[in-house]
């Protein structure tokens, strides 16, 4: 991509209206653009993050079996009255009437409608286990929409949900959620910790939320440091098998958010030197519920003993536009985003320290076809602006890689590379500087 034909609205304020570092940096960055409060239009560069960030998600969905679908953003009320949540839900549901009275509602989340749609197709354990997600905007009426995307009204959410015979089964399923939980968060450079959690109005009593550590989370956590060090599943990791040992080992040391916190248990496991309290940003949660949803809205299969019961049931949610504003707060400097490759909008920004002269332009445009044929995503700054402004703006929007290009570098032949996380640049000929992006 060109600079040039972009849409990068940078602001050169810092917003005032914005109180966390995240939010201010996506604002500068051009990233999301707020259109009411808690509702924000995706700009160019931030829903290319945004889209990143979704397909990790769904890649480890898929490799742990879940199959993905897509039910609509609007819903009836009259499912919700079968759970007995439509009266429950209070006032964070918007509720919409159409033009021939009927009683809809903006999707908060989607259990009763996945149940109803599996009751409609499945009878019985032969079809059993299943796990069906999807990727789709939520909207909850939040008191206190804050902090940009960190807690928005509507917001993208992968949510699964997980349907098994029996109690066994359905904590099977749990333990795949858990483990494809840790995989997905590392991917994208970030250390989320499953803490044992507070189940709220999805109901159950097995659930853990994913926390990333953080100054600026809204969750108070207890942890046991040890917790930081464990090792995560590698991608040959077997669904099929038993996961219980991996999620025994994360659960057996201690890690609890505040509703669920008990004081003189932590204080009789966890050593006072390895004591840690301090607050986190929920990027995740994964609950077990049963037949909580199953039974009153009679999503029945028979067993091999040919009798009827209800289906057991977990879901799992993941706040997919949450965690661009949570990888920031987890990855910036005094410059700006600082984004890991796994999720970076472009792979490296080439920077065009004089545009018009003609070895310069050649330099780069030769470093940004061959780039783009590597499928490294480059963003050519080809704009015609002070090296300052471009420095900057590069630190700020954050690619991992910068390539510049200058006038009296390429006299000798050479260009420079910067790498943004550690700030070193190496000065090198075009072919090596190439050769090291994987060009
Ligand atoms: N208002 C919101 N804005 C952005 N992401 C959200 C919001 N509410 C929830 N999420 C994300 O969706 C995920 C799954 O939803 P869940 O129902 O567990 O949320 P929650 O526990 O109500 O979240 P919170 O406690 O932060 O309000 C959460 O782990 C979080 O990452
Ligand atoms: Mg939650």
């Amino acid at each position: 991509m060109r600079l040039s034909r972009f849409f990068l609205p940078v602001l050169k304020e810092t917003p005032a209206e914005a109180q966390i570092v995240s939010h201010r940096l996506m604002l500068r960055a051009g990233m999301i653009r707020q259109e009411a409060a808690g509702i924000y239009a995706w700009l160019p560069l931030g829903f290319k993050v945004l889209k990143k960030i979704e397909q990790i998600v769904r890649e480890e969905q898929d490799r742990a079996g879940a199959i993905e679908l897509l039910m609509p953003t609007l819903q009836l009320a009259d499912l919700w009255r079968e759970s007995g949540r439509y009266d429950d839900y209070g006032q964070e549901m918007l509720r919409i009437t159409d033009r021939h009275e009927r009683e809809l509602l903006y999707g908060p989340t989607n259990e009763e409608m996945i149940t109803e749609i599996f009751r409609s197709y499945v009878r019985s354990y032969k079809d059993l286990p299943k796990n069906l997600y999807h990727i789709q905007w939520k909207f909850r009426d939040e008191q206190r929409p804050r902090f940009g995307v960190m807690r928005g009204r509507e917001f993208l959410m992968k949510d699964a949900y997980s349907f098994d015979v029996d109690e066994a089964a359905g904590r099977h399923s749990y333990n795949q959620m858990f483990v494809a939980y840790l995989r997905t968060f590392a991917r994208m450079g970030l250390k989320a910790i499953p803490m044992r959690a507070e189940t709220g109005p999805i109901g159950g009593d097995l659930s853990h939320e994913l926390i990333v550590l953080a100054e600026t989370g809204e969750s108070v956590v207890y942890c046991d440091k040890n917790v930081l060090d464990l090792p995560i599943p590698g991608e040959d990791t077997d669904y099929q098998s038993d996961l219980s040992g991996i999620v025994e080992q994360w659960s057996s040391i201690y890690a609890c958010t505040e509703d669920v916190h008990e004081q003189a248990r932590y204080e009789a496991e966890v050593k006072p030197e390895n004591r840690l309290e301090t607050r986190g940003i929920e990027v995740g949660q994964v609950f077990f519920f049963g037949d909580k949803y199953s039974k009153p809205m009679k999503a029945v299969v028979a067993g091999p003993d040919g009798v009827e019961r209800p289906v057991q049931m977990g879901s799992y949610g993941v706040g997919v536009s949450r965690l661009v504003a949570a990888i920031i707060e987890a990855s910036h400097d005094d410059n700006g985003i600082i984004w890991p490759e796994s999720v970076a909008p472009f792979g490296v920004t080439i920077l065009s320290l004089k545009p018009g002269d003609a070895e310069v332009d050649l330099a780069c445009e030769t470093a940004y076809e061959a780039l783009t044929k590597a499928g490294r995503e480059p963003l050519y700054d080809d704009r015609d602006e002070r090296a300052g402004g471009k420095f900057a703006t590069a630190d700020l929007i954050g690619m991992p890689w910068q390539l510049i290009v200058g006038p009296k570098g390429i006299a000798n032949g050479e260009v420079e590379l910067k790498n943004r996380k550690t700030g070193d640049r190496q000065t090198l000929s075009l072919p090596d500087a190439l050769k090291a992006l994987g060009a």
